[in-house]
């Protein structure tokens, strides 16, 4: 091949004076010049594809690829009609209504909460990356819900610290709930960076421009009920310990509500951390246990249910939905302001940890048999021990503290919330138009 390269003209001009003699020699210089150059194209379209499938859009990439999908991905926001509406969006109704800036919109509970802050008069504007840790097009549906009743769900990362001081600047919200997170216990194994990136880092972003804004806003977080950990002791109470995470979930959280100590005791921002414990309902996580059971069961698949060291029973404190959406607009309530301004300190501020569960903790194998009374189908269960990569045997909630300080009282048990989950599932994945994947 190398005499190719000796042989091959340097310019057409050049290639156009050659003798005739020389003809049938050019001639096949020519056609290996275009085999030459047809094969290079060939290389370098096989190049762009093989760069295409390894790009963080593919699932089969080894990459840590949510993190960087979530990351890198780039939103368009800005501009005067966007302005116009993220102001709409936030506009109060009453005098003395709150203007909220709810962070994790398009999830299970921040549609729920946004939705009903908008129905008692308050202004909301939801922030929202849309990732796929599930199905995004449920998240969609979610939007399109708070989309009629007038809430805009701005799309765009916690991470984007320009696009929070501009909502800032448009708006003097006067409270954040924050909600975003990447949620789960076991997907941790698969990528732990998306919890580093969304529970702690995106948390300091969030509180650096709230202690930067002015008025400062006071803030309602999402801590878990996860950071009681291998804690034996039950009911869970605020008090009991909580440095002995067993997820990485877990202990992200457990950083947030030690970062959000940091943030008050600095700069006099309003702080309220809550602890959901397993929060269920209408519109909820398809990568909960009570959710894929369902899917499952419709389908005639088996269904794991785990079993503690000898032959323990794992339970959870389920808690409905509308429960915990009454704690959370509470906690809103009684949030005291922030006392900083200018990004300084000027007195002590609040600073509260609240337990949201139901106070009645329900084996697993009892959640199975009530939906199979509920969907009219018996389970195929296969009764396993329960790895250990994240999960808890039990979980319990002392709920004195919140009844005390925000009249919080969860009035829905299981089984009638379970109706309520089932009558939704049902009618949203009716007759195979959308598909529970
Ligand atoms: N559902 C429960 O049982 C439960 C229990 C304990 C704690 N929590 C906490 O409550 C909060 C809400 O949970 P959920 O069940 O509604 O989960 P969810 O996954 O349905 O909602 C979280 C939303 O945040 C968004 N998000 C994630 N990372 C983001 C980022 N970096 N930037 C912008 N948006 C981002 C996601 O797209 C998602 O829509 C979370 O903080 C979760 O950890 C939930
Ligand atoms: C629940 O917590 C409160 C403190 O908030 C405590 O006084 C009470 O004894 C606890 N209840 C139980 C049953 O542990």
């Amino acid at each position: 091949m190398s005499h190719i390269d000796h042989d091959i003209p340097s310019t057409p001009g050049k290639f156009k004076m050659e003798k005739s003699s020389y003809m049938n020699r050019i001639r096949w210089h020519y056609s290996s010049l275009a085999k030459l150059t047809f094969w290079s194209f060939v290389l370098f379209l096989g190049l762009i594809l093989v760069f295409f499938f390894k790009s963080p859009t593919s699932t089969s990439s080894p990459l840590p690829s949510d993190l960087s999908r979530r990351s890198l991905r780039t939103y368009s926001w800005g501009g005067p009609a966007w302005e116009k509406r993220v102001r709409a969006s936030s506009r109060t109704r009453s005098r003395n209504g709150l203007s909220v800036l709810v962070t994790g919109a398009a999830g299970f509970v921040g549609t729920h909460i946004s939705a009903a802050l908008k129905r008692r008069g308050d202004g909301v504007l939801g922030l929202d990356n849309f990732n796929d840790y599930y199905d995004p097009s449920l998240k969609r549906a979610r939007q399109a819900l708070l989309e009629r009743s007038g809430v805009f769900i701005v799309e765009g990362d916690i991470n984007d610290i320009a696009l929070l001081k501009k909502l800032f600047e448009v708006v003097a919200f006067t409270h954040v709930m924050h909600l975003a997170a990447q949620a789960g216990v076991r997907y941790a194994m698969e990528n732990p960076s998306s919890y580093v990136h969304s529970n702690i880092a995106g948390l300091v972003n969030i509180l650096e421009v709230c202690k930067s804004a002015n008025p400062q806003p006071a803030i309602v977080w999402a801590s878990s009920s996860s950071v009681y950990g291998l804690n034996t002791k039950v009911p869970f109470s605020e008090k009991d310990r909580t440095d002995q995470p067993a997820s990485l979930y877990a202990a992200t959280k457990k950083a947030g509500e030690e970062i959000a100590h940091t943030y008050n005791h600095i700069y006099g921002l309003s702080l309220t951390g809550l602890r959901f414990f397993t929060v269920y309902g209408p519109w909820g996580r398809p990568d909960m246990a009570y959710f894929f059971f369902t899917k499952d069961i419709l389908k005639g698949k088996s269904i794991p249910i785990f079993e503690a060291a000898n032959h323990g029973t794992v339970a959870r404190d389920f808690t409905y939905i509308d429960d915990i959406v009454k704690g959370c607009l509470a906690a809103l309530d009684t949030a005291e302001k922030s006392t900083g301004s200018g990004g300084k300190k000027k007195g002590p501020a609040q600073l509260r940890v609240f337990n949201l569960g139901n106070t009645s903790p329900v084996p697993v194998s009892d959640l199975v048999s009530i939906l199979e009374r509920l969907l009219k189908v018996k389970a195929k269960r296969s009764v396993t021990k329960m790895p250990r990569n994240g999960d808890v045997q039990f979980t319990h909630a002392n709920i004195s503290s919140a009844q005390r300080e925000l009249g919080y009282k969860p009035t829905t048990d299981l089984q009638t919330g379970l109706k309520k989950f089932v009558r939704w599932y049902l009618s949203y994945y009716d007759s195979g138009k959308k598909s529970a994947q």
